[in-house]
């Protein structure tokens, strides 16, 4: 573990996996952990920095979560955002003034006297507020630091203890400055090293893993996305021919999917590598099955179920290789506890339990966008490091209704046609996801004099940083117009091509 960490204590906001993402990018490796986590257990992580997140609660209202008190004696620099600054206002003898209304958007901010997080930067800044309650009197010790037209305390400080508040978000891009306030931070209160890049975390994870795998055996489920890839390759590295790698192609992937990544890895790593051919287990046990959970669950089950006959043929393996993300993580230490299930994600949750494996999550601490940095440390080639990610039940959800062979065929075509164009116009990596639907309709059309009753495809094209929110791409019309009329002419069998224009939320990225 890199000596400089960063604990974030999770308040609920929206935004705080963004706070860590920032701490990150500024090169100091950061956790975030419940709100309820206790002043002991956060010291024993000898954290060399504190931030408080915001949140939609309001201090002191029953239920809204607390601070512990005894955060305060450990000695440790903290910083308050929005939410936070009010829980330390409160803590410390300041005084709050509730409010019915939350103001929310940019404000320009004026510095009322020097402060540590205001070096290098000019004033007024542009900030992003998003708050109901404010802070009227600042705790004793503190000075007001900053302040906006609307708002007398916008900021406070208390150097002597390292104490910092502000009422606004530094972690958004919104805030002109606010990646260099954390920064000042980090690196002038904290007196934090930056030591955490993915250079050191490769070298650091290859030699953890030889360490405690040692002579042992480790099989790993491959799916040609980014994240197995990765871990595949890390392990590789680490044990070298005592990993073993099963590809199940399931009939569900997208075209040349399998074969490309099988290929690759074979090519250049000499991993044991098992392609199994699926196809025929999963399509028949999907027969007239149109529900979407049931289709999820089939097909999980039908992938545990080889996954473990293809194991038994193996010498005896210890344990099992997962691409478990940071996201995937605190999703289950969110101050409200696990969210809830909107989606049952299957791939390959269950096994370890049946199987008695140990687990082996060698990306459990990074976001994507550092895994895909990890991705180029190792060399891995761009069609890997920027392949859009793809669901475990590929396919299967993204034709809606029955799932047959034929309607698989129409909308492999139709996905690869998307595929294309948006790479040749330079819009594949700069887009979170971009792919097909087959809906499960028909619609009238004319082709040349005839009248056409045929299917309809949409187009689902995302930009997003993590998949937990969304927005649909404002791809240029002339791009919409070549996919469409591509598909319209191109596949047989669809007539009609429609444009998703919802978020994450309160829609999915997914359709099923
Ligand atoms: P949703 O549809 O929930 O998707 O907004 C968020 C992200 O997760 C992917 N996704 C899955 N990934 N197994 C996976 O490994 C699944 O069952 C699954 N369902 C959705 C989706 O493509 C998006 O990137």
């Amino acid at each position: 573990m890199p000596r400089n960490k960063v604990i974030i204590l999770d308040y609920g906001s929206q935004v705080t996996q963004l706070i860590a993402r920032r701490v990150r990018e500024l090169g100091v490796y950061s956790e975030i952990h419940s709100c309820m986590t206790r002043a002991e257990q956060i010291a024993a992580m000898r954290p060399g920095a504190v931030i408080l997140s915001g949140g939609p609660a309001s201090v002191g209202e029953s239920g809204a979560p607390a601070l512990d008190p005894e955060l305060l004696k450990i000695n440790v620099p903290i910083l308050g955002i929005c939410y936070g600054m009010q829980l330390l206002a409160e803590n410390l003898g300041g005084a709050l003034a509730k409010s019915s209304t939350r103001e929310y958007g940019p404000a320009e901010l004026v510095f009322n006297s020097p402060c540590a997080l205001w070096k290098g930067i000019k004033e007024p800044t542009r900030v992003w507020m998003s708050h109901g309650d404010r802070v009227v009197s600042p705790p004793p010790g503190f000075v007001v630091a900053g302040s906006t037209s609307t708002l007398d305390i916008a900021a406070m400080a208390d150097a002597g203890r390292k104490i910092y508040a502000v009422q606004f978000h530094p972690e958004v891009h919104h805030s002109a400055d606010g990646r260099k306030m954390l920064s000042n931070f980090l690196f002038d209160v904290a007196a934090l090293t930056p030591d955490w890049s993915m250079t050191s975390f490769v070298e650091r994870v290859i030699g953890e893993m030889a360490a405690s795998i040692g002579d042992k055996h480790v099989v790993c489920a491959l799916s040609g996305g980014i994240d197995s890839t990765v871990v595949a390759v890390l392990l590789h590295r680490a044990i070298g021919g005592n990993l073993h790698c099963i590809f199940v192609d399931n009939g569900l992937l997208r075209r040349g999917e399998a074969d490309e990544v099988a290929n690759y890895l074979r090519m250049c790593f000499d991993l044991n590598l098992n392609v199994v051919q699926a196809q025929d287990r999963f399509l028949s046990r999907l027969r007239n099955v149109e529900d979407p959970e049931q289709k999820r669950k089939i097909i999980g089950h039908a992938f545990i179920e080889i996954f473990e006959e293809e194991a038994k043929k193996l010498p005896q393996t210890d344990f099992l290789a997962q691409g478990t993300l940071y996201p995937d993580v605190i999703e289950s230490v969110s101050y409200k506890g696990p969210s809830a299930v909107i989606k049952s994600h299957h791939n390959v949750g269950g096994l370890p339990e049946k199987m008695r494996l140990g687990l082996i999550e060698p990306l459990r601490e990074l976001f994507k966008d550092e895994v895909r940095k990890v991705a180029a440390e190792l060399g891995l080639p761009d069609f890997i490091v920027w392949r859009h990610p793809f669901p475990g039940p590929g396919l299967a959800i993204r034709v809606l209704g029955e799932v047959t062979e034929e309607r698989l065929d129409i909308l492999r075509n139709a996905d690869d046609i998307v595929t294309q164009e948006l790479k040749d116009s330079d819009w594949y990596s700069k887009v979170w996801q971009g792919f097909a639907v087959l809906l499960p309709l028909r619609t009238v059309g004319v082709m040349g004099d005839g009248r056409t009753y045929e299917h309809v495809v949409a187009l689902r094209i995302v930009d997003s940083v993590d998949a937990m929110t969304a927005d649909w791409t404002r791809l240029p019309p002339e791009i919409l117009e070549r996919i469409s009329t591509r598909i319209i002419n191109e596949v047989s069998g669809v007539n009609r091509v429609v444009y998703d224009i919802s978020s994450k939320p309160p829609s999915t990225i997914e359709w099923e």
